[in-house]
């Protein structure tokens, strides 16, 4: 059956460009990851207030560690930080707060400081905020056909619903729509699984500069979009 699209449930955002938007400037590479932060917030508040209240954030993929250390090691240090600075406001927000991806290759404290935002903000349903780091969608697909295989599941059996139900997002609707900043028309390896439907829209500008504005460009686009799901057309 087709459908119009209205507004998304759920959008996920490939958060492209951090590097480009500090080479403009004759920055470094790490410069454009800080501004990258900040413009996290903005988009936040816009999405709330636009009455979408679940984001999925790509913010490392498990083809970046292949970046020089130097930036690894502050990405990973940025992280930290803004896990730190901001999970009071979230939760005071009512947003319940989920890193997907792999962990092990995560340090200590980003660990603990992960499990500690996901435990406190367990309860919150006012939003959600899906954190992407060290998340690939292939590796995604690995690890939950070896948890089915582990819990003993006859994989003979596999089927759609049951491999969605061990996937890192699991209990999560999928996203409607996948906005890609900074030009690229690629996944990168994102949501692959769960954005088999999702719309899709890339935008120029770099995630630095993207701001309320933009997000509501999107969602523009988005409502005139006509989602088919393998469908015919709407007869009118
Ligand atoms: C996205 O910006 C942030 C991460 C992938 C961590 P980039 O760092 O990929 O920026 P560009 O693509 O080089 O401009
Ligand atoms: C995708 O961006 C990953 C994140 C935004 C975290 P990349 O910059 O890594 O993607 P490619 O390398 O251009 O495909
Ligand atoms: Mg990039």
């Amino acid at each position: 059956m087709a459908e119009r699209a209205a507004l998304p449930a759920h959008i996920g955002i490939i958060m492209d460009g951090n590097g480009r938007w500090a080479r403009q400037r004759g920055q470094r590479r790490t410069e454009g990851h800080r501004a990258g932060i900040r413009a996290i917030r903005r988009v936040m508040e816009a999405a709330d207030r636009a009455g979408v209240h679940h984001l999925t954030l790509f913010a490392f993929s498990t083809e970046n560690w292949s970046r020089p250390r130097y930036e690894v090691a502050t990405l990973m240090r940025l992280f930290e930080q803004t896990l730190q600075e901001e999970v009071d406001e979230l939760h005071q927000n009512g947003v319940r707060i989920r890193v997907i991806g792999r962990r092990e290759r995560l340090s200590a404290r980003l660990c603990r400081l992960v499990e500690e935002a996901e435990a406190r903000t367990r309860e919150n349903a006012r939003g959600a905020l899906n954190v992407a780091i060290n998340y690939g969608g292939r590796a995604e697909i690995v690890d939950a056909v070896r948890s089915l295989a582990r819990a003993g599941q006859d994989l003979r059996q596999l089927d759609e619903e049951m491999l969605a139900a061990h996937l890192y997002t699991a209990g999560l609707p999928d996203p409607d729509l996948i906005i890609r900043t900074a030009g690229e028309l690629r996944t990168s390896n994102f949501l692959i699984w769960q954005a088999a439907y999702a719309e899709l829209y890339v935008t120029q500008t770099l995630w630095p500069d993207f701001g309320a504005a933009d997000l509501e460009a999107a969602l523009a686009d988005y409502a005139v979009r006509v989602r088919r799901f393998g469908g015919v057309p709407e007869l009118d």
